[in-house]
């Protein structure tokens, strides 16, 4: 961290550490990948965007992709119902606290997930949001199991926030499918692999908020800390406030700029474990600097909670052992929510 005669004025009344802002670095670039011809294409398109999105996974681990089939129309609805929520007073909103949920579903407040504990000492995130996840009831075997992170959602008394959550987390599933049926292929196993893992994945729709920051902004607080995503898959819809960024391959931190009906993808752990590091989940964080109200819509998606993560058949190289030990999504899932949110000890 830097001293204070070094802090980059911004507009308004913002002072920004030099270590939080993005560089631009010509060699290294987040790729857009057009998706429509592997959903639509014939063999030779499929293969080519194939190519491309083994090619990103490798590198950043991150991308974006465009004509993925997820209607504007539907993402703008979820906005609208995640800026209703969020606009509501505390106390309302508590009535779905996260802490209320026996399987991590519901609001957290401004403060609730520190995704950077290690710089972020004095406080958590500067971001407010809901989880929202795969909604059981408590007769689904898996909740009579009493399996860590399965059961209902708490969802909040407005009108029509259930509906569009639930129409958009059954698209952003199937376009989940068909990045895992991509990833397959990029790593040479056949196409429906991942599919077996695929019964009840472990989804989860996460609205988030985050206020504008003003003043001295240090690493010591920020919209979201430095992390890598815990699980397989996320795909991100960002508005146009900007402020995310990602570490590329030499360790400059990229601007991930808003692209209008993109969403941003990216690897998460559970991935790089899986493919042996072969596919890199990378560090990303968010500076809300734009002066006003930022809202993004991540999306994790997470295979079926039994599901064995462990190396690869294509991704060990001959005379080499794995770089990690086997493990399932579940038991991998846990260890990283207990690590980051404040009121979580998921067992
Ligand atoms: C996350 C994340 C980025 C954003 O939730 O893991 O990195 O733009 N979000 O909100
Ligand atoms: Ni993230």
């Amino acid at each position: 961290m830097s001293g204070g005669l070094s802090f980059m004025a911004m507009p308004g009344t913002t002072q920004l550490d030099p270590a939080l802002i993005p560089v631009q670095v010509s060699a290294e670039v987040i790729p857009v990948i057009d998706f429509a011809p592997f959903l639509h294409g014939d063999a030779t398109a499929k293969a080519q965007v194939v190519r491309q999105i083994g090619a990103a996974c490798r590198d950043t681990g991150f991308f974006y992709v465009i004509n993925h089939g997820v209607p504007a129309e539907l993402v703008a609805q979820v906005y609208a119902q995640a800026k209703r929520f969020f606009a509501l007073p505390a106390a309302q909103k508590a009535e779905i606290a996260i802490e209320n949920s026996p399987c991590h579903r519901g609001w957290f407040r401004l403060g609730g997930e520190n995704l950077d504990p290690v710089r972020q000492t004095q406080g958590g995130d500067l971001k407010e949001g809901i989880k929202i996840g795969r909604d059981l009831p408590a007769t689904h075997p898996l909740v009579l199991a009493q399996t860590p992170l399965h059961g209902p959602n708490q969802w909040p008394s407005l009108p029509g926030f259930r509906e569009v959550m639930q129409t958009y987390f059954a698209a952003m599933e199937g376009l989940g499918r068909e990045l895992l049926h991509a990833f397959a292929l990029a790593l040479g196993i056949p196409e429906t692999y991942f599919d077996t893992w695929l019964n009840t994945p472990m989804t989860t729709l996460g609205p988030l908020h985050y206020p504008p920051q003003t003043g001295r902004i240090t690493e010591a607080q920020i919209g979201a800390g430095a992390h890598t995503d815990y699980g397989c898959l996320t795909m991100l819809a960002q508005d146009d406030a900007g402020g995310l960024q990602v570490r590329g391959k030499s360790g400059a931190w990229l601007a991930a700029r808003p692209i209008p009906g993109a969403f941003v993808i990216n690897i998460g752990d559970m991935m790089e474990r899986w493919t042996n590091g072969v596919f890199a989940s990378n560090a990303h964080r968010v500076v809300n600097t734009s002066g006003r109200e930022r809202y993004s819509i991540p999306f994790f998606f997470d295979p079926d909670f039994s599901a064995p993560v462990e190396c690869l058949p294509t991704c060990l190289p001959p005379g080499e052992a794995p770089k990690y030990a086997p493990t399932t999504a579940g038991k991998h899932l846990l260890d990283k929510i207990n690590a980051s949110f404040d009121y979580s000890n998921f067992n």
